[in-house]
């Protein structure tokens, strides 16, 4: 979502003649799109404004900004306890940038922390930060209505509100017309979608739809699903085109529906296992993903068991695993005592870790010897003889250059792997 807001940010300012660099020493102006969703992401960008502090010592005339959640969370708070702050705008504020910004040539301070119920910035061409050409993002929605009782979204990034589907496909199309061959369409639960001002209804079956009906070279992805909402329609559609991508991110969060209630996720353990099914019955040999909160308030070691259990029994390809991290203003902030102890968070997220690195290589283990078709997107971090890509699966895989280029499909004969890589050679 980030990515997508600032470049979003981008094209705002480019409006105005700014310039992006990548040399921090150049700039005029610096922006922090930050996040808010641990209290550890938040931390970061202290120390970030730490570093800021030196280079304004030395140029007195450079802006610094802070936009996105931190600053819709904290609003004026940010000016008076960071000095060195000139400018902080919240998510839905980004076209009052060029506004602020005059404020701050005056010597004032900037700020807007006005969340809106329909701003998707959808008339506005993003301008594009992604490295490869090949893959990009697309924003199909804003803000989330699920206040799941962790989750300070809800509260920093507003309502939830669907973005024109015209605009979507156009924004799609543009890019593979460019040469993009895969773009995510994104939004906090994409599930929800839903844009009611034309004819019919839009949902997101339909918006999946119409993107991949651009063009079959062109490979759809989409994050993220919220369990409570994913239904057999959707898989359905996934199931009839072959360029929506074999993959979902399906954040379970935890196995144990004690918690899950605790967490107000809407699904019970045995509900989020039925979606898996589907997902294996419509799709076979689609890759699963999720999220897991370890150490929310209240869970015992019988909870956590569940979600190890859960996790054995969903086989995941990949996970994001976090510690739960309590949030000032959020349900469980203000109802349930953060009551396991950083030490027990630490030990059952390192077994959670422990046991995704040996699914994760299980996953991979599993593709050896057969032929995948991979988008290639680079060359590879190790060596500039290889090259990398995805398959359909979204699993990543490295293999010779040959006469490849980005942006190109080749059949890859998988011989080896890590639990993050495949390695092959086109067949
Ligand atoms: N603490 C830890 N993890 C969190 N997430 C959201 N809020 C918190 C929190 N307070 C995680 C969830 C979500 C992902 C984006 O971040 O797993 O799916
Ligand atoms: Fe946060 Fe829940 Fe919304 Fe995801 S669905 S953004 S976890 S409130």
């Amino acid at each position: 979502m980030n990515v997508v807001d600032s470049e979003v940010v981008a094209a705002i300012l480019q409006q105005q003649q700014y310039q992006l660099t990548g040399e921090i020493g150049e700039a005029d102006l610096i922006l922090v799109n930050t996040c808010s969703i641990r209290e550890n992401a938040e931390q970061r960008v202290r120390a970030r404004l730490r570093e800021f502090r030196k280079i304004k010592e030395q140029h007195k005339e450079v802006t610094v900004g802070i936009i996105g959640c931190m600053a819709e969370r904290l609003k004026e708070q940010l000016l008076s306890e960071e000095p060195v702050v000139d400018l902080v705008v919240g998510p839905d504020a980004y076209r009052r940038l060029p506004v602020l910004l005059d404020n701050v040539q005056q010597g004032q301070k900037g700020i807007d922390t006005v969340l809106s119920a329909e701003e998707t910035y959808d008339d506005i061409d993003p301008v594009r930060m992604d490295r490869n050409h090949v893959t990009s993002f697309v924003s199909v929605m804003r803000g989330c209505d699920n206040f799941c009782a962790y989750c300070v979204v809800p509260g920093t990034r507003g309502r939830e509100r669907s973005r024109d589907p015209e605009t979507i496909v156009g924004e799609a199309t543009t890019l593979f017309r460019k040469g993009y061959r895969e773009v995510t369409l994104l939004g906090q639960n994409v599930n929800s979608y839903r844009w009611d001002r034309g004819d019919k209804p839009v949902t997101f079956e339909r918006l999946l739809e119409l993107v991949s009906g651009i063009d079959p070279l062109l490979r759809v992805r989409f994050a993220t699903s919220h369990p409570k909402d994913m239904t057999d329609d959707l898989l359905k559609v996934m199931a009839r085109y072959p360029n929506l991508c074999r993959s979902i991110h399906l954040p379970v969060q935890s196995g144990s529906t004690e918690v899950l209630k605790r967490m107000k996720r809407g699904y019970s353990r045995e509900r989020y296992m039925d979606r898996v099914t589907a997902i294996r019955r419509y799709l076979p040999g689609a890759t699963l993903s999720t999220d897991i909160i370890t150490g929310f308030c209240g869970e015992t070691e019988q909870d956590h068991a569940q979600t190890l259990s859960l996790m054995e029994w969903a086989g995941y390809d990949f996970a994001y695993m976090f510690k739960y991290s309590e949030r000032p203003g959020t349900l469980a902030a203000r109802k349930y005592t953060d009551d396991v102890p950083e030490k027990v968070k630490t030990r059952r997220l390192n077994e959670i870790i422990e046991l995704q690195q040996k699914l994760s290589l299980t996953a991979k283990e599993k593709e050896i010897g057969r032929t995948v078709e991979v988008l290639v997107e680079g060359t590879s971090k190790k060596s500039g003889d290889h090259l990398y890509g995805r398959s359909s699966q979204n699993m990543v895989v490295v293999f010779p250059r040959g006469n490849l280029k980005p942006g190109d499909y080749v059949q890859v004969r998988i011989t080896g792997c890590t639990s993050a890589t495949l390695l092959g050679a086109p067949a």
